[in-house]
């Protein structure tokens, strides 16, 4: 009801404001890293696995695809990530070696659960979740789990509980790379120092609302819009376009900017927004090229960079700054002001926000 929702219009909002709060509780008790984070038994079941198989759906689905990044280049053990409804169907070559992670905001998504005891079925019985109810299905059946502390998830499309996850997903990295031996203890004190920090740059990334509400207004004229993000910060493209869709209803796609030229590019004219994630990375210089070629076709960039990037609003070029440039956790910065930039522009759309068409909170059924 009303009295809930404080100071806040939409539950969704509340819950993006309560990010920080989220992963402040969701790293409560974590003194260090070990495997006991994650259960009694984790310490034998994550010693002897080889790879992981990554199952999901929805935004959960987006955690686990970030996730494969860290895992592969902090813990370097090989990772899969599969779309729940997909993996229960088809041909697959098992291997008992392989950790089943299952990611679930609710722990009773049906494909979600399917896949996992499809996946128990072939033989592969080592399996952890990371999940948002600990009463859930999911965490009853799997044998490792590590319960985010979001709190209850209201909106439909979910916030508080992806970033909480993220936040789960990075101490299972670590844990998986201290127990393979690529964790310094300088490296692992530099990591817990850096999880510690995110409530704080949360919140001062929620401060940029305002600036954000300004793009909105301009945002919600258009029918169509692209996102693009390189590396680790495809995963947050796509989530940020699945936002936009769930609630605003304008068609967005989200493309790795290197592949902007193998078709999307034949989309961008001038009613065409393309939000860029473009944090001061590695991959910046040809994320800029990238930028160009839209520019060159009449494409509105709508660029949401780093504190410590020369790059300024120019005419097409709309540029947001992040407070602070976050290395390796930079996605779950970067995902909150497209959280914001989706929730905007449905308000000023008018959608029902909290309960987007056609939608639900949990898919219990198929
Ligand atoms: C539905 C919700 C999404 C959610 C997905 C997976 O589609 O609307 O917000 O990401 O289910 O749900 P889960 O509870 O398994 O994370």
């Amino acid at each position: 009801g009303a009295a809930e929702l404080g100071p806040y219009r939409h539950f969704m909002q509340k819950e993006i404001f309560e990010q920080p709060r989220a992963i402040a509780d969701t790293l409560q008790g974590v003194e260090g890293i070990s495997s006991e984070l994650f259960g009694e038994e984790a310490a034998s079941v994550l010693g002897k696995i080889d790879s992981l198989l990554i199952l999901a759906c929805g935004t959960s689905y987006y955690a686990g695809l970030t996730a494969k990044y860290w895992l592969e280049s902090i813990a370097k053990i090989q990772v899969e990530v599969e779309i729940a409804s997909e993996y229960r169907y088809r041909d697959s070559v098992p291997d008992e070696n392989k950790l089943v992670v299952t990611i679930s905001q609710s722990g009773e998504t049906a494909d979600t659960l399917a896949g996992l005891r499809h996946a128990n079925e072939l033989g592969m019985l080592n399996s952890l979740t990371i999940c948002n109810v600990s009463t859930s299905a999911m965490v009853r059946e799997c044998m490792l789990s590590y319960i985010t502390r979001a709190g209850v998830e209201i909106g439909v499309a979910s916030t508080k509980a992806f970033t909480t996850q993220l936040t789960a997903l990075f101490l299972l990295s670590l844990t998986i790379a201290k127990i393979r031996g690529k964790l310094s203890e300088k490296q692992e004190a530099a990591h817990l120092k850096s999880l510690r920090h995110l409530p704080v740059a949360i919140s001062a990334v929620l401060a940029l609302e305002p600036q954000i509400i300004a793009w909105a207004e301009e945002f919600s004229k258009y029918d169509n819009a692209l996102f693009l993000g390189r590396g680790i910060h495809y995963p947050i493209a796509l989530e940020g376009a699945l936002k936009l869709k769930e609630i605003s209803y304008i068609h967005a796609e989200a493309y790795p900017a290197g592949e902007l030229k193998h078709g999307p590019l034949a989309l961008v004219t001038d009613k065409m927004p393309v939000v860029t994630i473009a944090p001061k990375d590695d991959l910046l210089e040809k994320l800029k090229s990238n930028m160009q070629e839209v520019r060159a076709r009449g494409g509105q960039l709508y660029v949401f960079a780093d504190s410590d990037t020369q790059m300024i609003s120019e005419e097409g070029i709309h540029v947001i700054r992040m407070p602070e440039n976050y290395g390796l956790l930079s996605p779950i910065l970067h995902v909150i002001p497209l959280q914001l930039l989706a929730y905007h522009t449905a308000l000023v759309r008018g959608t029902d926000v909290d309960k987007p068409r056609n939608l639900a909170k949990s898919v219990t059924v198929e």
